[in-house]
């Protein structure tokens, strides 16, 4: 059985109000710097981290140039999951996370010690905004006999409300463990990552009904068009995408599942239905290989048809320097609420280190009903 309760859904161009949130994410996208000026910035960046005993942990959505610079320096750039993962084992004491806010959330529960700083604090993402914890603890409230497992793009309160923490890496692994062991499942935030999930899966789910703006807006029809311009292409799909999308894909999966299949799908073109800041890796992984964008509503430069997340696109180098610089954009989040939220995520890290090693990790879910 499954069933789709819209619960509370947010109008992202125009909400109710003069306020827009991505409008605002896009006034504050950092200018391109220069090359002189760019160079500066790096060369500041990089003797700042050692000064600061700092790291950086940069998303694959973020300006290439975060990308590259947080590999040259000793950070990651990955998935949200490895992102997690690296923030807690690193013994820096200070972590720089380009991203959005969520990721640094994450990186501040785990290890409450660090100083966690971001580029920009307000960014976001549609998901996280589209499930605030009331609402959301109440829809749990009526649903008392089903196991919360919550995606990672979450507020900090809304992982505190949950039972698991899941990224598109591990949804599908932590879904099935429940099931085997007998859990009915709510689902939150997002509806297209929730049905996938349940189309593999088979279990019983009730869903929140939340989108990424991005991900949301790649389009089934024109896609069609598109593989028949470019027959021998394969196509890669992030699971956020509508189910049609998802339907025409030869490979979905998380981040770095799209980097994956890239390098071992036996193809020289792909057609990617993810965010754009995925091509730089892609591109330069695999050289000689062909990417094109999927195809999204239109061609205008606002969040709705640019496959570019707003909020990730807030983060730069003169932001990081910035932050390195004064220990501005500190990311905080109450001791209490994290102690409670950090439950779920060591639960997922368990879960995914187990598998990583060849253990059983149906063994770490208990049966329904087991204390
Ligand atoms: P990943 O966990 O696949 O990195 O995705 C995070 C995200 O925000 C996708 O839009
Ligand atoms: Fe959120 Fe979508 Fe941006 Fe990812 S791409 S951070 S899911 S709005």
């Amino acid at each position: 059985m499954s069933a789709v309760i819209p619960i509370f859904e947010v109008d992202y161009e125009q909400p109710a109000g003069s306020a827009c949130d991505t409008r605002h994410a896009w006034a504050r996208v950092p200018h391109e710097p220069g090359p002189a000026e760019r160079q500066q910035l790096k060369d500041r960046i990089r003797r700042l981290l050692k000064e600061r005993n700092a790291v950086m942990v940069s998303h694959y959505y973020v300006h290439p140039d975060l990308q590259d610079l947080a590999e040259e320096t000793g950070g990651i750039v990955s998935d949200s999951l490895e992102m997690a993962r690296f923030g807690r084992d690193h013994p820096a004491r200070t972590l720089v996370v380009s991203g959005v806010r969520f990721m640094g959330e994450t990186a501040k529960i785990l290890s409450p010690e660090k100083r966690v700083l971001m580029p920009d604090l307000d960014a976001t993402c549609s998901l996280d905004l589209g499930c605030p914890i009331d609402e959301f603890s109440a829809f749990c409230d009526q649903h008392p006999d089903r196991t919360v497992v919550v995606y990672a793009n979450t507020s900090a309160a809304v992982k505190a409300r949950s039972d698991w923490l899941v990224t598109s890496s591990c949804a599908l692994d932590i879904v099935r463990a429940l099931k085997d062991k007998g859990h009915k499942i709510l689902w939150a935030p997002d509806r297209h990552l929730g049905g996938y999930i349940q189309r593999e899966t088979g279990a019983d789910m009730v869903f929140w009904s939340g989108a990424c703006i991005v991900h949301d807006e790649f389009k089934a029809f024109e896609l069609e068009a598109l593989k028949k311009e470019h027959p021998n292409a394969k196509v890669l799909v992030h699971p956020e995408s509508p189910a049609d999308v998802i339907a025409l894909a030869d490979a979905v999966g998380s981040t770095s599942a799209i980097l994956k299949a890239a390098r071992e799908l036996d193809a020289r073109e792909f057609i990617v239905a993810t965010d754009n800041g995925m091509m730089h890796k892609l591109r330069t992984l695999n050289p000689g290989k062909l990417f094109i964008e999927a195809p999204t509503a239109g061609n205008s430069a606002t969040c709705k048809s640019c496959a570019h997340c707003p909020w990730m696109a807030m983060n730069g180098l003169a932001g990081v320097a910035h932050v390195l610089e004064t220990s501005a954009n500190e990311i905080l989040v109450d001791p209490a609420l994290a102690t409670r939220a950090k439950l779920p995520i060591d639960r997922m890290l368990a879960f995914t280190a187990a598998i990583k090693s060849g253990q059983p990790a149906g063994a770490l879910v208990p049966h329904i009903g087991a204390a």
